[in-house]
């Protein structure tokens, strides 16, 4: 497997010739890495799923790089263009009536397609380079921790995959809001970097949320509620509990710091800000998943408020079935 530099047009140009030639190439994205595979060529989609041990039915993602596109792929309503006006490129995905031209294997066999512009200049060069959609999921194998940089890809990936094109740590560190988009509302399927509160407002729709809890969403087929997860136990602790004390081989994982120095403890934000939280939250799961004197992992459980539904909806899918 390559790993090509994404600041070198030559590399930009041998990740572009792989993908056309059918090949699957990690690409990064202002959200979380992705692995890109021609979006209306069934067989290089269908070496997504190998890759990653995606079941079948999990529909992908298809990232566009120009708006002409997007008529090809899905039926596009005016909430979509007020959508894609405020938000594209940038870390929404809007789930679409599909074209009848997009290989059902991308959409699970659904009459719906997920549609994103990414933000990444890196990935925007492959799209301009390629000058056809890209479908990608989150570079990592089928359950485990989004990656966030080219080590975490090649760590999950490597061997399975032909080229992963290295841009940085993403922005984000989170995956995408995902946005269902019927006539007169708006339905928040998987939440993201764009608040509900924001789409609401940019659209004049009304968004309906699943209430915060631990549930998956029986609407996005891909939200099994074992996802995100490391190989590790992961809890969810109350702070004054994770202040106390731990069992040994133990990695305690806190918010923000704490007025008594504490040793051996990781730290997310400076604040207890969500955002901040997010851009580190995958990236410190992957450290700690690979560390060998933790055993397992103690996260300070976040406030219920709107501003940490991302945070708290990947959590409670990290701390699932262990
Ligand atoms: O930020 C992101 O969205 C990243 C980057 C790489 O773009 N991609 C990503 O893809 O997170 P993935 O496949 O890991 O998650 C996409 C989710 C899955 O849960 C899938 O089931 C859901 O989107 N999805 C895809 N197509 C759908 C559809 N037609 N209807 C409902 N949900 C859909
Ligand atoms: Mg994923």
């Amino acid at each position: 497997m390559k790993l090509l530099d994404g600041n070198l047009p030559s590399d930009l140009q041998t990740a572009a010739s792989l993908l056309l030639a059918g090949r699957l190439v990690a690409l990064p994205s202002e959200t979380v890495y992705g692995l890109a595979a021609l979006a209306l060529d069934a067989s290089a989609a269908l070496k997504i799923f190998q890759a990653k041990d995606r079941p079948l039915a999990d529909p992908l993602i298809v990232h566009l790089g120009t708006g002409h596109q997007l008529d090809k792929i899905a039926r596009v309503t005016p909430s979509v263009e007020s959508l894609a006006r405020a938000f594209w490129p940038g870390p929404l995905t809007l789930v679409l009536p599909k074209h009848p031209s997009l290989p059902d294997l991308v959409t699970g066999g659904q009459s719906t397609v997920a549609v994103r512009f990414p933000s990444h200049p890196v990935f925007r060069a492959v799209l301009d380079l390629v000058q056809v959609p890209l479908a990608a999921p989150s570079a990592n194998p089928f359950g485990g921790i989004s990656p966030t940089s080219a080590q975490h890809v090649i760590h999950g990936l490597a061997g399975r995959i032909d080229a992963v094109v290295d841009g940085g740590p993403s922005q984000h560190g989170l995956e995408s809001t995902i946005i269902g988009v019927a006539s007169d509302h708006l339905t928040l399927l998987r939440p993201g970097p764009i608040a509900p509160a924001a789409i609401e407002s940019a659209s004049g729709l009304p968004v309906i949320l699943p209430e915060v809890s631990t549930a998956a969403s029986p609407s996005v087929p891909g939200g099994f509620l074992r996802h995100y997860s490391p190989t590790k136990n992961l809890s969810l602790v109350p702070r004054q509990e994770l202040l106390e004390s731990a069992p040994p081989q133990t990695a305690r994982v806190f918010l923000s710091p704490s007025a008594i120095p504490l040793t051996d403890t990781l730290i997310l934000s400076q604040t207890a800000d969500p955002v901040e939280v997010g851009q580190v939250l995958y990236a410190t799961l992957h450290q700690l998943d690979r560390d060998p004197c933790v055993h397992q992992i103690w996260i300070e459980r976040p406030p219920t408020s709107e501003s940490w539904r991302t945070v708290n909806d990947r959590l409670y899918r990290a701390a699932a079935n262990h």
